[in-house]
């Protein structure tokens, strides 16, 4: 089961109105779905977008919620395919990033280092572009870029030269494949540290699935969509994607975006929110005892002016 993070944080902050409109943009498991439509009135109103189809069928079946549209999209696309379903404006819209437990569990689908599979980490599989792609393809210094930002790998340059390697003598198939080359690569003692082939994981994942453009693209669009006084409720696990957030909540909360050192102010901007979470909302010491996923959770909350 996936065990949803911040569960009361974020369904506390995102609900202004019982018989509002929200969106969820990450069905998932629909742990803070279902926990919003306990909080609901009877004209409140769902929708919920998960780009994965599989993931949302799974959780179709298993919730059993009044007044919810669940829809397979993309978020990045939120503005065209909630306004296709007649909605212009909503109270509010939560995002919980990455990947779901359902992923990772099914170990066909290539997300998790600890099962044998294909190399595919799409979370939308209609998608082409797949993790084999990616390794079997880009140049080797595209593979070092992408390890070391999205992963944070300090390895980056010799894993990236370990796969170009070996994908000379065959193309790199599957997972533990995968993980034999990072595993050989990098110094045994980090094997000791850490898995080491988790950040390099991550690294693939967040570039098959574009999810730090998609990240930028939906921010404004949901802004946008919101109704004065309604909420954006954004959980992210990554550096990266806490980073999008809080320098695109400051820039929308500002009254003035002239470049430094203008006499007077030429920009007319006006302030579109009000940030609600001065400092990120983090998991209790509890919660990461019981879910270690959420010790990198960080809830930011903006509230349309
Ligand atoms: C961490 S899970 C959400 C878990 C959910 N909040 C719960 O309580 O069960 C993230 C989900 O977002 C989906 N997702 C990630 N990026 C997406 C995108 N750009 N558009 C739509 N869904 C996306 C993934 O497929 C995954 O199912």
């Amino acid at each position: 089961m996936h065990q949803a993070v911040l569960l009361e944080e974020t369904i506390e902050n995102i609900l202004t109105n019982p018989a509002g409109i929200y969106v969820d943009c990450t069905v998932g498991g629909g742990g803070h779905l279902s926990y919003l439509a306990e909080r609901i009135s009877r004209d409140g109103f769902l929708i919920g977008l998960d780009k994965d189809l599989d993931v949302l069928q799974r959780t179709k079946e298993r919730l059993a919620i009044d007044r919810l549209l669940l829809i397979q999209a993309d978020f990045r696309n939120l503005q065209s395919v909630l306004q296709e379903h007649g909605i212009d404006y909503v109270d509010g819209i939560m995002m919980d990033l990455g990947v779901s437990s359902f992923q990772l569990d099914e170990a066909e689908r290539g997300f998790s280092f600890h099962e044998d599979a294909p190399l595919d980490m799409r979370m939308d599989r209609s998608q082409e572009f797949s993790a084999s792609n990616l390794l079997n393809t880009w140049e080797e210094a595209s593979i070092a870029e992408i390890l070391f930002e999205y992963g944070e790998e300090r390895y980056a340059r010799r894993i990236a030269r370990a796969i170009v390697e070996a994908r000379k003598k065959r193309p790199i198939k599957s997972t533990l494949e995968l993980v034999e080359i990072i595993r050989g690569a990098v110094p045994a003692r980090y094997s000791r540290e850490t898995h080491p082939a988790r950040r390099s994981f991550q690294a693939i994942r967040i570039a098959v699935n574009g999810e730090l453009d998609a990240l930028k693209a939906v921010l404004p669009q949901a802004v946008e969509l919101l109704k004065p006084g309604g909420r954006l409720c954004v959980i992210s696990f990554h550096s990266l994607e806490d980073r999008i957030v809080k320098r695109y909540f400051q820039d929308e909360a500002r009254s003035c975006v002239c470049p430094p050192g203008m006499p007077i102010c030429t920009c007319n901007h006006q302030p579109r929110v009000q940030i609600i979470t001065k400092k990120p909302i983090q998991s209790s010491t509890e919660e990461v005892e019981q879910n270690p996923r959420a010790r990198s959770a960080k809830l930011r909350v903006a509230q349309k002016i």
